[in-house]
């Protein structure tokens, strides 16, 4: 007989009912909890580990280095040489086999190579067939402030602007480039830049074959969708905007150089947007510095790296063997900021850039002579004024945003002045002065490196440090057209780190508005 009584539960000891359910809660949050962290850490190593670019030692160089062409001139019934320039746009092929739509001047990508001498009479068509309004400025020139092509310059799609100057300084390699406010990274990146070289009676032996010996590196780094259109997005945890992760020399990817004399003169442009570089060889070979933004350096440095902030130009020289093989490379650049800022801002990038061929049998160059020139820098001795530049976050300059109808600075002209530019941010600024090539002083309270000891016009700023330069504004007055101040990184520069300054006849100084107040506040402005 089966029992009938009630049934017996086994003896069990039990929590009571709620405290059992938030047990079981807790163990469920805290899995999640951990697979969250888990997750968030698995996707920080990893964004951390893909932002950092290597392409030494991965490059192909398998396409011939392409040379801009030089711009032949006119010469007009005034005796003015005549440059035709016409912005336009269209596909190139950046990368081989692929085609991607970008500006260009007289072509897709790019423009060609302008070259005048100290006092040549010069005037440029400059004709915009772009989809959208731009300008086109003559970055490291000094003209006046109607010809600067700064934002104040529009160039309307269909119309042609036409400035005119007279070349009025050293020999020197400055270029080109779009400043319409706000949209410069955009027009920039897109491809409209190229070189300007300036020439004068000075002469100096130096390799200056253009395309043989003398040889243009314009060096843009740019990041491409799968169908090969220019990618424009930057990483939210950039400090500098947009970078890429390829590295076009004159729009050419993975180039090589043949050469055929024993001394290659490199006149290395940085024309990206926002990257810096830390040039040198694969070899560590040393090379001379000869020049700097505005021209040659009293005499040959000799160096092994040199580093290259946004618009800086440098100047070298490098000797090679027959048959040899070299790479122009860049190591990571030190551009002053903490682990996790430097990971994505380019500052633990490398890059294999150029490779130069030798031939097994060299022509001789004539040695390069152990003195260039003597430099024609400011003085700080000639000093009349001190001024003050605090740059913040990553768009003002004395606590204010660029305002294209606000004159920041009126400068008497005819007179040199102290310029002491702060970087009060953490993140890395340049900083550019129109018009002029200025001498730096003082970086902190330290005798600046010999790679900014000649004519600058740009100069980078480290987080936290001060600048001292001597500028001059020698002449060009015009009460109502302003010149620029900015940083270079066109990211902060289109963000509103710009500001606008007039030279004036010294009667007119009076209308100078009171230096804006500084306000350390900014500093936590985006
Ligand atoms: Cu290269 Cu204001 O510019
Ligand atoms: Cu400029
Ligand atoms: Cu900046």
């Amino acid at each position: 007989m089966t029992p009938t009584g009630p049934v017996q539960e086994p003896h069990r000891l039990r929590l009571p009912l709620p405290g059992r359910r938030w047990a079981r809660r807790l163990l469920l949050l805290g899995a999640a909890a951990s697979l969250v962290v888990v997750g968030v850490v698995a996707v920080g190593v990893s964004m951390y580990t893909q932002a950092r670019v290597d392409t030494t030692g991965k490059v192909a160089f398998d396409q011939p280095l392409r040379i801009p062409p030089l711009l032949e001139p006119e010469t007009d019934r005034d005796g003015r040489a005549v440059f035709d320039l016409r912005l336009q746009h269209g596909p190139a092929e950046l990368l081989p086999g692929t085609e991607t739509v970008t500006w260009g001047a007289n072509g897709n990508y790019l423009g060609p190579t302008l070259r005048a001498s100290r006092g040549d009479d010069i005037a440029i068509n400059v004709a915009n067939s772009l989809p959208e309004a731009t300008t086109l400025h003559w970055h490291g020139m000094h003209l006046p402030a109607v010809a600067d092509g700064n934002p104040h310059q529009l160039i309307r799609p269909g119309e042609t602007w036409s400035p005119t100057w007279t070349i009025d300084q050293p020999a020197a390699t400055l270029w080109y480039h779009p400043h319409p406010h706000g949209e410069t990274a955009d027009h920039v990146y897109r491809g409209v830049a190229g070189l300007f070289l300036l020439d004068d009676d000075h002469r100096v032996e130096l390799p200056d074959d253009y395309g043989v010996d003398d040889i243009p590196v314009i060096l843009q780094d740019k990041r491409f969708d799968d169908d090969g259109a220019l990618d424009m997005d930057a990483h939210f945890l950039s400090t500098v905007g947009q970078l890429g992760d390829e590295i076009l020399v004159n729009g050419t990817h993975g180039p090589y150089l043949d050469v055929d004399r024993d001394l290659v003169r490199l006149r290395v442009l940085n024309a990206s947007n926002g990257r810096v570089y830390n040039l040198g060889f694969d070899d560590d070979r040393s090379f001379e510095l000869i020049g700097t933004d505005g021209g040659l350096l009293e005499q040959p440095v000799s160096l092994r790296r040199v580093q290259l902030s946004p618009g800086e130009r440098t100047e070298i020289i490098v000797r090679v063997d027959p048959g040899d093989r070299t790479v122009l490379r860049s190591d990571s650049p030190d551009i002053g900021l903490n682990f996790m800022q430097r990971r994505f801002s380019g500052g633990d990038d490398r890059f294999d850039l150029l490779e130069l061929r030798a031939a097994n049998t060299l022509a001789e160059s004539p040695p390069a002579p152990s003195r260039l020139i003597t430099t024609e820098l400011p003085d700080p001795a000639d000093a009349v004024a001190t001024r003050t530049f605090e740059l913040s976050g990553r768009s003002r300059i004395n606590g204010q945003k660029m305002d294209m109808n606000r004159i920041d600075t009126v400068v008497a002209v005819d007179t040199t002045e102290i310029w002491e530019v702060t970087n009060r941010s953490g993140n890395p600024h340049n900083f550019h002065i129109h018009d002029v090539q200025f001498r730096v002083l003082a970086l902190d309270n330290d005798t600046p490196p010999p790679h900014v000891g000649g004519p600058k016009d740009t100069v980078f700023i480290p987080p936290g440090t001060t600048v001292r330069v001597a500028v001059r504004f020698a002449d060009y007055t015009d009460p109502d057209v302003p010149y620029m101040y900015h940083c270079h990184v066109l990211f902060h520069e289109d963000a509103g780190m710009m500001g606008q300054f007039t030279v004036v006849a010294p009667d007119e100084t009076n209308q100078a508005p009171p230096q804006p107040p500084t306000d350390p506040r900014h500093d936590h402005d985006r």
